[in-house]
């Protein structure tokens, strides 16, 4: 049997969920301030404040987001092309922004299936950009949050897309700073590392006061004022979040310095980016 009528059917059950959709323009997102930092256009005058407050505190904040984009198109080509994975679950997954993941992926093999998740409902409504995938490949999209991973891990849209036997990748790209220490996150983490297969990866990236912490402080002050959790970690922390993992070289560094692919000549100083990437293989 073709997959289409299967596709048709997610649809519809998406669309049921998007016309109810409250995007509460009124109060920033943090799915909306990034894509504004990434010159996007799906953002509103509160998330503009937001993003506008934090890069008078910090200029460079562009340059984070940009970089951390840049690691999540080298991390996913290793992970399809050099190390074999085709599946991914991306939790946090913001609004489209050209390449998106499966795009990287299918790219390198039109197979890969990925399963997006988001809580934000302006992803929600951008799911079907999200939804066009290789004819081969299978792309679908979860409306959930991080911090329900019985939902997620439950979920028909992963039942249907992934096979969760085989490896796979978990990627948790720019989300992890949203989950404040009330909310359990390394628990979280352990929940969803723990039904993978060996062979499969964690892919991460994380904000960091390591290198300019007056700075992440004010950051982090501005988004809190506005109703965004926001807590940077130190590189300890974010390596405490792969405890049992096998850290594939380099290891916890800023993102620019994951197997960067060209030299540009020019040194971009971790001060300006503060956000560090690491891979993690599940032994
Ligand atoms: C900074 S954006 C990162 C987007 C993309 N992963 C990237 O790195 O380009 C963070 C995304 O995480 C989502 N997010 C934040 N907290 C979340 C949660 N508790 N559950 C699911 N998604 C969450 C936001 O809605 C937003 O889309």
């Amino acid at each position: 049997m073709s997959s289409e009528p299967r596709r048709v059917l997610r649809w519809n059950r998406l669309v049921d969920h998007v016309e109810p959709v409250n995007l509460r323009t009124d109060v920033p997102h943090s799915a909306r301030v990034y894509d504004y930092f990434l010159g996007g256009k799906d953002n509103f005058p509160a998330d503009r404040e937001a993003a506008e407050q934090t890069l008078a505190i910090f200029p460079d904040m562009r340059t984070g987001a940009r970089e951390n984009r840049a690691f999540l198109h080298r991390a996913t080509r290793k992970l399809v092309g050099e190390l074999g994975l085709r599946q991914f679950i991306d939790i946090g997954t913001g609004i489209p922004t050209s390449p998106n993941l499966h795009e990287v992926a299918q790219e390198s093999a039109k197979d890969a299936h990925i399963v997006y998740v988001d809580n934000d409902p302006i992803v929600l409504a951008h799911a079907r950009a999200l939804l066009t995938g290789s004819t081969q490949g299978r792309t679908a999209y979860l409306d959930a949050d991080l911090r329900e991973p019985e939902k997620i891990l439950r979920s028909t849209e992963l039942a249907e897309t992934l096979d969760l036997d085989q490896p796979l990748v978990l990627s948790l790209i720019a989300v992890l700073h949203f989950i404040p220490a009330s909310d359990d996150p390394y628990g979280l983490v352990r929940r969803y590392t723990e039904i993978l297969p060996s062979g499969s990866y964690v892919v991460l990236t994380h904000a960091t006061g390591d290198f300019a912490p007056e700075a992440a402080a004010k950051v982090s002050a501005t988004y809190q004022a506005r109703g965004i959790a926001l807590t940077p970690r130190s590189r300890s922390e974010i390596e405490d979040f792969l405890t049992g993992l096998e850290l594939v070289d380099p290891g916890v560094v800023p993102v620019h310095r994951w197997h960067p692919e060209e030299n540009t000549g020019e040194e971009l100083a971790d001060d300006r980016v503060n956000v560090y990437g690491v891979l993690a293989r599940v032994p």
